[in-house]
């Protein structure tokens, strides 16, 4: 009896729901229906969970929607496959608990898990960072710390105008998954603030990420091992630490890193412009096809750097590093450096970077009444067409 009255509730829910359906065609499922309050205060986690399992098993493209409102929520992971494209709409705000240990001891904060065709629509996301940085910065025991967005085996994902502040550490993160567009974000965090990084891409093909403002504590993207076909396009880059691939060499076996294009963007006082960046390692890792093109420097620390000696801490393995870099071009870079080293190519003794290609370059250094730029060259192979300045030490 009781299981009969539980089916036919289920029914009638399910015919509300088809009510409330959008006229696309699509399911619409709103998380107040399922029990969030927009109130900022109360947990609305399990809402939010259950919104998410009745939209992932709809046999319609659905979508869970997100009213105005401020929703608290702790580390969730929205689960697939679902039966449908699935569509996340945001109007309000996500904010994770004050106590930092509630989304930091999981290493996520909103995590999607083997979903595809999501597009995640609009909203402002806050992970209220700033406790746990000072943790971090004070040298206490801190857990590992969440990256607010993980998309983890996901397939045919679209991010669109999503804002993002105060990540406890990568802001987004993309793993294992495949075909991956991201436009019109708005990610910011402090400068300083650590391991903050904007867009991380890891064992992911086809990942394209456009038009986005990156204010950062860390590197505005960084491509790390296994990110294949990637296309960075009109990114405002800064504070932060810069458009990097890497660190690689974190292993041994760890994937390469190929057929990247950074184009049409502007860095802004970071701390680097385009990098690559390599621990001083044996490892079986590469970086080839990479290209970086029509991009704007202002006042910017290392414009133009490959450092296979990467050492951010002086705690560093000084082996030479095994990661092959190969066919890196920086083409049409202006703009200016706030320190003499515009150009640095550190490579590896043993593995020498090969096929390294200069083009219409011009960095000038901020105070250039002063001094000029400088390129320095360690064992790095290529050539130079056009007018290259600094001069080319290749
Ligand atoms: C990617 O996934 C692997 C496990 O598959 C995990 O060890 C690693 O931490 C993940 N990295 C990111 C950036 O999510
Ligand atoms: C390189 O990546 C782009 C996307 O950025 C893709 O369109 C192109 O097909 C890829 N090229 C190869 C050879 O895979």
């Amino acid at each position: 009896m009781s299981k009969f009255k539980t089916i036919s509730w289920m029914h009638f829910l399910a015919l509300i729901i088809e009510l409330m359906s959008s006229p696309s065609g699509a399911l619409a499922y709103n998380v107040v229906s399922f029990g969030a309050k927009g109130d900022g205060r109360t947990d609305s986690t399990l809402a939010f969970l259950r919104a998410w399992m009745a939209a992932c098993s709809s046999v319609r493209p659905s979508t869970l929607s997100v009213p105005r409102g401020t929703f608290l929520i702790r580390s969730v992971t929205f689960t697939g496959p679902c039966r449908n494209s699935i569509q996340f709409a945001i109007l309000g705000k996500l904010v994770a608990p004050d106590n930092y240990y509630a989304i930091g001891n999981l290493g996520y904060w909103i995590q999607f898990h083997k979903v595809s065709r999501l597009s995640i629509i609009g909203g402002t996301i806050d992970a209220k960072g700033a406790r746990y940085w000072s943790c971090r910065r004070h040298g206490q025991s801190c857990p590992q710390g969440a990256r607010s967005i993980s998309l983890q085996w996901c397939n045919s994902v679209l991010v669109r105008g999503l804002t993002s502040y105060n990540s406890q550490i990568m802001n987004i993160a993309i793993n294992r998954s495949n075909n991956v567009k991201i436009q019109n974000l708005k990610i910011i965090a402090p400068s300083g603030s650590p391991n903050t990084d904007g867009i991380h891409i890891e064992y992911s093909m086809g990942v394209t990420i456009k038009d986005s403002i990156i204010k950062t504590g860390d590197d505005c993207i960084s491509l790390g091992q296994g990110s294949m076909n990637v296309w960075i396009e009109k990114i405002g880059c800064g504070p932060g630490h810069g458009i990097s691939v890497g660190s690689l060499g974190n292993s041994f076996n760890e994937g390469g890193v190929q057929n990247v294009t950074v184009t049409n963007s502007i860095f802004t006082k970071t701390q680097n412009g385009v990098r690559l960046k390599s621990w001083a390692r044996p490892s079986g890792g590469y970086a080839r096809n990479i290209v970086f093109r029509n991009l704007v420097m202002r006042n910017v620390g290392n414009p133009i750097i490959i450092d296979q000696k990467y050492c951010p801490n002086n705690i560093c393995p000084r082996q030479n590093s095994g990661v092959r870099i190969s066919q890196v071009t920086f083409k049409n870079i202006k703009g200016t450096s706030s320190t003499q080293a515009a150009m640095t190519f550190r490579c590896s003794s043993s593995n020498p970077c090969s096929g390294i290609r200069l083009q219409d370059i011009k960095l000038t250094y901020i105070n250039r009444l002063r001094r000029p730029t400088l390129a320095y060259c360690e064992n790095a192979i290529g050539s130079s067409n056009g007018k290259v300045f600094p001069r080319s030490c290749l």
